[in-house]
């Protein structure tokens, strides 16, 4: 990898800062000043920014509480994606998945294209949690109906678990992610959904963290993610 993209990855600057950091010799590789942008970096060298050491970190996972307004992609001519919230200069993050442009909630962003297909893969099984209101009262057997094979038009459920919070709220984990899937099932108690939240995601857990906000993934999040 070359000099500058290294160091613009780790977030010292943007290219064009970095290479300008580079130019002065403030960058230095096995203790040396290296004033080419384009020197290739090897296995083993150690690179410094000011005499401060850079790590090169190749993958970036973060959790993002999702606002409504946003497009899970990387770009759109339109409307403002998710990445526009994440202040990381990595180019190659994308969120995994998508919620709904009026969803809110857990969004995973990384650069791991290995995870991202593991997670998606319908062998997975990982199961989303939702938040849902709805705009009449839940019928009674709402348990019933959501949990058992739902046939949706074009795919047949496998049936969620639902929890009940009161007549117009709940709690419905799925295993799939079908276009609109929550949307749809709710759909078949005659209800319509009016507000959509997603608070988990597999081991991962939105918690308190506030609207528009992200957090890297700890250690921990990331390892129980890719087993
Ligand atoms: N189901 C939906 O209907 N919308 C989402 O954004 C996510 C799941």
């Amino acid at each position: 990898m070359r000099l500058d993209k290294y160091l613009a990855d780790m977030s010292i600057g943007t290219r064009n800062e970095v290479k300008e950091y580079i130019r002065k010799g403030r960058v230095k590789v096995n203790g040396l000043p290296i004033k080419k942008a384009d020197y290739k970096t090897k296995e083993g060298d150690v690179i410094s920014f000011d005499d401060q050491q850079v790590n090169y970190l190749q993958y970036e996972y973060y959790l993002l509480n999702k606002p409504a307004g946003y497009l899970s992609a990387t770009e759109d001519r339109y409307d403002p994606t998710v990445m526009e919230l994440i202040k990381s200069k990595r180019k190659d993050l994308f969120p995994v998945g998508r919620l709904d442009k009026d969803t809110e909630g857990l969004l995973l962003i990384c650069n791991d294209g290995e995870l991202n297909h593991q997670l998606l893969s319908p062998k997975s099984h990982v199961y989303k949690k939702y938040y849902v209101e709805v705009d009449k009262p839940l019928p009674e057997n709402a348990k019933e109906i959501l949990e058992k094979p739902l046939d949706l038009g074009d795919f047949i459920t496998q049936g969620g678990i639902y929890e009940a919070i009161d007549d117009h709220h709940a709690y419905l984990s799925i295993a799939e992610g079908k276009f609109h899937q929550v949307k749809r099932m709710f759909e078949k108690l005659d209800t319509k959904v009016i507000y959509l939240q997603r608070i988990e995601f597999g081991p991962l857990k939105l918690e308190d963290l506030p609207l528009g906000s992200y957090r890297p993934l700890t250690k921990e999040e990331i390892s129980s993610l890719k087993s």
